[in-house]
Formats: structure tokens, C-alpha cells, sequence
């Protein structure tokens, strides 16, 4: 049996995988949610003989879904994508979003830009009326970190933005490594009030790689809750 926050995951995965067709190639998303659309298409390709190729967008959602018989490829190869499903730590009424806390977000924005559509799978709990609760993912260049950092904090600053701890992300003690051995500053800024700006800015600062910030990306979100339901934002 599953506790109720897996089962609005898993809800919200088999509902988007309804959306896939044979012949699709498709961007797999990071992530726990992920995960479980990833394990809802394995079901399909084996009862439906489903005919589809992915393109993960992290390492760990390849292994999974080599383990499971999920054909993948890279970017390059598939050229353009039909579909992408991912999950989201934070979405807004506009369907912005923030992505970023499994780490996975630069390989996720390019996979998710590539792609025809791009639907987000989320539990309930990820809804805000404004973005930010969420510390936001910043993926920066390990060299001169230290100065990204310092940049980024005086960008907010100049932006009038109050809270804006700005924090090195670590396990245990050493600085967390992304896909592309690159590491991840959170931003922790309550409230964003115009993320369209912030991600324009942040991306100006030469050491930063990319942002967690997608927007205009999203197309739908499919939002499952714990006692089965599931409800469609587009
Ligand atoms: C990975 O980098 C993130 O963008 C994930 O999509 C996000 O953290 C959602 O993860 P969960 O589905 O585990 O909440």
C-alpha cells in the first residue's frame, strides 16, 4: 500500500503517461515523481508493446530506466522531442516553476526546451500562489564560486530583495556535484516577485550556469492528491 504522498505522485504519473503515443521520443524528468512515470511507461511498453525512446535528463533516471527497459538515447541523437514529464519542487497559477532540488535542473531545462511540450507531475503540496518558499537552485561554474556568490547577493540587493541567503549546497561536507560536476547555490528568497526578471539577471552573471526558474516552459500540470484525484492545469 502506498502512503498518501506516493500515491499522488503515482496518480499524477500514470495520468500524464496517458498522454504518450507510440512512435513519441520523449524527455524523462529527476526526480521522486519522475520516478514513478518512469516506472508507469515501463508498464506500458510491456502490456501495450508501446514503441517510444527517452531522453534523461540525469544520470539516475537513466539507470532507472535501463533497469526497467526503458529505451533511451541522448539529446543529440533524438535531434527534437515530442514530450517531456518532469516533476517541479514549486509551481505558480501561471505555470511558472521552480526545479532544481534533486540537482538535475540544467540538463532538465534543456530537455524541457527541446521539446514540443513539457508536462509537469506534482503533488498538491507543490501549488503556491507565489513562487519562492522553495530555495531557488542556481547551477554555478566551481571555479570562483565564492565570487558568483557575491555577485548574486549583490544583484539582490540592487533588486530590493529582503531575504536572500544565498547558501552552497553540501553532503556532509563536501560541495554537492551536479551531472555536469558543476555545483548548486540555493537562494533562499521567501517570495519572488518577478521571477521572469530573476532569471534574466542571474543568467547575466558569468559564473552562473543556469537557474531553477522555468518560464513560459511548463504547457500543463497534473496534480495528483492523496486520496487518488487528479486535477489538470493548462
Ligand atoms: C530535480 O532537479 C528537480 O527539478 C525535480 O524535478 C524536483 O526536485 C521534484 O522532485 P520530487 O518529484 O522528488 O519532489
Amino acid at each position: 500500500d502506498l502512503s498518501a504522498i506516493d500515491k499522488a505522485k503515482f496518480v499524477a504519473a500514470l495520468r500524464a503517461v496517458d498522454h504518450v503515443e507510440s512512435g513519441m521520443k520523449l524527455g524523462l524528468g529527476t526526480g521522486s515523481t519522475a520516478a514513478w512515470m518512469v516506472r508507469c511507461l515501463a508498464e506500458r511498453i510491456r502490456d501495450e508493446g508501446l514503441r517510444v525512446v527517452g531522453v534523461p535528463t540525469s544520470i539516475r533516471t537513466a539507470e532507472l530506466a535501463q533497469s526497467l527497459g526503458v529505451p533511451i538515447t541522448t539529446l543529440d541523437e533524438a535531434g527534437w522531442l515530442d514530450l517531456t514529464i518532469d516533476g517541479a519542487d514549486e509551481f505558480d497559477p501561471e505555470l511558472n516553476l521552480i526545479k532544481g532540488g534533486g540537482a538535475a535542473l540544467l540538463r532538465e531545462k534543456i530537455v524541457a526546451t527541446a521539446s514540443d511540450q513539457m508536462i509537469v507531475i506534482a503533488d498538491a503540496a507543490k501549488q503556491v500562489a507565489q513562487l519562492g518558499a522553495f530555495p531557488l537552485p542556481v547551477e554555478v561554474i566551481p571555479f570562483g564560486w565564492k565570487a558568483t556568490q557575491a555577485q548574486i547577493e549583490e544583484m539582490l540587493v540592487s533588486m530590493d530583495v529582503l531575504a536572500r541567503d544565498v547558501r552552497l549546497r553540501r553532503a556532509g561536507d563536501d560541495p554537492v556535484l551536479t551531472d555536469q560536476s558543476n555545483y548548486i547555490l540555493d537562494l533562499h528568497l521567501r517570495r519572488i516577485g518577478n521571477p521572469r526578471q530573476l532569471s534574466l539577471v542571474l543568467n547575466q552573471i558569468p559564473g552562473v550556469v543556469e537557474n531553477g526558474l522555468f518560464i513560459d516552459i511548463c504547457d500543463k500540470v497534473v496534480i495528483g492528491h492523496g486520496d487518488g484525484r487528479v486535477q489538470v492545469r493548462d
